[in-house]
């Protein structure tokens, strides 16, 4: 269980860290620090030996270098640069008695904390190709769907992409499709080894069929992420599966497109899609997914290239009355397959026809409820 520090082990992480870039900054000093520090009504005593290396005591010492008596939070403040030493003293928040110099030089490092520390060889810059991937636009030769539906090869997910995967099998793509359900994929217990680890070896290796799904992710050229929506969101089993992928990327951040990032252990430029279909009329219900994507291409380091939301899933497919607009849909989402190879994107008449408004709101309330009004009627399972 997680505990909130105590003020010791406070300084004692605080040393550590110190130590790293004292080292580093080989400063050569020798002497010793009193700390007075008061938390929550206590003054705790603390002395620092300071040599090759600082080492932290409790308890007083008899003729230290130099005293601090201070708030703890106020030299914690000193400690990351937010107060500055002579501001401490006029304020009084900072209190010094004997070799101030000596405190002062061993402060004085204004990067302590990140002194020692270089992640050069894990950079990992935008790219140009992030920030425009159709300049210029080179077809995919492979894609890879993963198919993010519970209900596999019987969803409405599997049936809403076939024309999809027609269009994209019209190129020269290589289109292959994994049903996540089929296969045995253990949750990420969040332990993050497998991102500490120099290779991104995770606990779960050998033990579940992740492994080779993820292979053929970062083979991939496009990634095709396609899933019913559920509770506003992407379904268990995808987010189960993303939540694994936390191993491309090594612990350490770098500066991303928008926002920071982690860097990738395998910098291939890759694209990804998604596709999403929902039970609900309004395209607003794919809202909260379209901002997770595009979150995600940023966390990804994978330009998002097209999105398809298509709601009323159901109603489209079990209502005869729908028939030709099913038909024109389906011809679209085929169209759509071929322009995310050739193009890189999906054209804004294929987009109209893929979302196009099923019903009228009082309409398809009616027809919906009927429909599962006599599905529940006759006691049938499927739908
Ligand atoms: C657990 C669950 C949650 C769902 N949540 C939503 C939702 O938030 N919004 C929505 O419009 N439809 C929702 N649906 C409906 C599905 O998106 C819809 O039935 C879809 O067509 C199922 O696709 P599939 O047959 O590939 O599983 C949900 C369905 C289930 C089973």
């Amino acid at each position: 269980m997680k505990k909130m520090p105590k003020p010791y082990e406070v300084m004692e992480t605080l040393i550590e860290y110190v130590n790293d870039a004292y080292s580093f900054n080989k400063l050569n000093l020798k002497g010793t620090i009193q700390f007075y520090l008061t938390y929550e009504n206590t003054t705790y005593d603390f002395f620092v030996d300071v040599d090759t290396q600082l080492t932290l005591h409790q308890g007083e010492l008899n003729d230290p270098t130099v005293i601090l008596r201070s708030k703890l939070y106020d030299f914690l403040d000193l400690a990351s640069g937010k107060l500055h030493p002579v501001i401490g003293v006029l304020t009084r928040k900072l209190m010094f008695s004997g070799n101030i110099g000596f405190f002062k030089k061993v402060m004085q490092q204004k990067n302590l904390f990140i002194a020692g520390v270089d992640i050069d060889k894990y950079r990992d810059e935008v790219k140009d190709f992030e920030k425009n991937p159709h300049n210029p636009w080179i077809e995919p030769k492979s894609v890879l769907i993963i198919n993010g539906s519970p209900r596999a090869k019987n969803g409405y997910t599997d049936f809403y992409l076939r024309p999809f995967i027609e269009g994209l099998e019209s190129t020269d793509a290589n289109v292959e499709v994994v049903y996540l359900e089929k296969h045995y994929i253990k949750g990420c217990k969040g332990c993050l080894r497998c991102m500490m680890s120099e290779s991104g070896v995770c606990i779960h290796d050998g033990k579940d069929e992740f492994e080779a799904i993820y292979d053929k992710q970062m083979k991939a050229d496009l990634i095709i992420f396609a899933f019913p929506l559920y509770m506003d969101g992407m379904t268990a089993v995808l987010k189960s599966y993303l939540d694994r992928t936390v191993r491309s990327d090594y612990p350490f951040k770098t500066e991303g497109r928008l926002r920071q990032r982690h860097s990738r252990r395998n910098q291939k430029n890759q694209t990804m899609m998604v596709f999403s279909i929902c039970g609900y009329l309004q395209k607003e219900n794919f809202d909260a997914l379209h901002q997770h994507f595009q979150q995600l291409s940023i966390t990804k380091h994978m330009p998002l290239i097209a999105e398809i939301y298509r709601p009323a899933s159901i109603y489209l497919y079990n209502n005869p009355l729908m028939y030709k607009k099913l038909n024109h849909i389906l011809n679209g989402l085929k169209n759509a397959g071929k322009e995310v190879v050739k193009y890189g994107r999906i054209s804004p008449k294929t987009k109209k026809i893929i979302e196009q408004n099923a019903e009228k709101n009082d309409v398809f309330m009616k027809i919906a409820n009927n429909f599962f009004f006599k599905k529940m009627k006759n006691n049938e399972k499927n739908f």
